[in-house]
């Protein structure tokens, strides 16, 4: 599914930057133009780096 409509980034572009050490939207926005544009997208985006962090540090809680 395409997240970013403005930057064509999808769900699964977002996995593999937070696989690829990307760990804020900061970052996101910096590899994948996230966020960049009308801004729409920076909530879901963000959810989805966060499930992705927390999914892949064991079930261990991130800090929000
Ligand atoms: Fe991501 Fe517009 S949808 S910047």
């Amino acid at each position: 599914m395409i997240v970013c409509l403005c930057k064509q980034v999808s769900c699964k572009d977002i996995r593999s930057a937070a696989g690829n050490g990307v760990e804020t939207l900061r970052d996101l926005s910096r590899e994948l133009g996230v966020a960049t544009q009308c801004g729409k997208c920076a909530q879901c985006a963000r959810g989805i780096l966060q499930e992705t962090l927390r999914n892949s540090a064991g079930g261990e809680d991130v800090a929000a």
